[in-house]
């Protein structure tokens, strides 16, 4: 649709600009808590956390203050919270058996946060990385990364999290055939009502450097991970992944990186119309804390600023370690 714009002075585009009353009217596209998701780290111990350094801000918590986290993001209106395992190197092995043990710590936290804020919505990753010896998310055999072994290690890894109480399940390793494996685990394991948040288009990027660290990835990973994420020059190829999750039974899906990737949130939600998440992941989160801490940028506008480009680029909503900080500002 090409908008009409009658030739000036009839049309004074700034007309509509003047005051806040009339900008107000004019906005198309607002932020709210309800957009967020927050990503949360959790380790070992109790009653204590940890900072990462690559990510001023956001720290690790133990099981109880991760619950401790959900009651605040619930007082926030922050609709659901996504956990990432810092596994202690202990349990890292050759078969990521510690994946789907009924009590690792991300099962833990799940049962945790459903006993203090059970209106909270629990997401997890699904990958085997913060269990596998060499940082992979899937297992390696003779330097390759192999696909049907790892798919049937993430279905019970997710069968796990969906009996632990988890609501929404997320993929992030991109093995193919992965969707829908775990949906028909799910429907034949009594776990229908499970939905499954796909990381559909995850691009093989290096803003995910802070993560890494923030999970203890970053010196145990050998190698890339350019044979299953994706080509960051390819635009048409995350439409048929979208296409492919969704016929296996993909309930949303998610572009990640978000920034430099708002393209593809674009294109995702004009050619589908569904459920369209970004993941603003560490590296852009760092960036943006690391150009404020400088005095270079403002904070608080600049984190608005972002979240907005994805409510524009047409999310409905994004993964954010800003979840709780945007939505403190938003109430003011
Ligand atoms: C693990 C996973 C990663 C992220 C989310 N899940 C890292 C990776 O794929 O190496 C990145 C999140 C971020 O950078 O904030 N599969």
């Amino acid at each position: 649709m090409k908008p009409t714009v009658a030739p000036f002075p009839a049309t004074r585009l700034r007309r509509m600009r003047q005051s806040p009353a009339l900008r107000a009217m004019m906005r198309e596209n607002t932020v709210t808590p309800d957009d967020l998701i927050w990503p949360v780290f959790v380790m070992a111990g109790e009653d204590d956390e940890t900072p990462v350094a690559s990510m001023p801000g956001v720290v690790r918590r133990t099981v109880d203050r991760i619950a401790q986290a959900a009651v605040e993001a619930q007082s926030l209106g922050i609709p659901a919270i996504c956990i990432f395992p810092y596994t202690g190197m202990e349990a890292r092995t050759e078969d990521c058996a510690e994946a789907w043990n009924p009590d690792n710590l991300t099962n833990r936290a799940i049962r945790a946060i459903k006993d203090v804020a059970p209106d909270i919505a629990v997401m997890t990753d699904i990958a085997l990385d913060p269990y596998n010896i060499n940082g992979h998310d899937g297992f390696v055999e003779d330097g390759e990364i192999v696909n049907d072994r790892t798919v049937e290690a993430l279905v019970k890894m997710g069968l796990a999290q969906a009996e632990a109480g988890a609501d929404i399940l997320g993929p992030s390793d991109m093995m193919d055939g992965r969707i829908g494996a775990l949906r028909t685990a799910l429907e034949s394991e009594g776990h229908q009502n499970v939905t499954i948040l796909s990381y559909t288009a995850k691009y093989a990027s290096a803003f995910y450097g802070p993560f890494r660290d923030a999970v203890g990835a970053s010196a145990a990973l050998k190698g890339d991970k350019n044979t299953y994420q994706m080509n960051p020059g390819n635009s048409d190829e995350a439409l048929r992944l979208v296409e492919r999750d969704l016929m296996e039974g993909a309930d949303m899906v998610m572009v990640k990186p978000g920034m430099p990737y708002l393209d593809i949130c674009r294109r995702v939600k004009d050619s589908f119309g569904v459920p369209t998440f970004a993941y603003q992941v560490s590296g852009e989160y760092a960036m943006i804390q690391a150009a404020a801490q400088n005095g270079w940028l403002d904070h608080d506008k600049v984190m608005m600023e972002s979240l907005m480009s994805f409510k524009r680029a047409g999310c409905d909503g994004v993964l954010t370690y800003f979840a709780p900080a945007a939505a403190r500002l938003m109430q003011g």
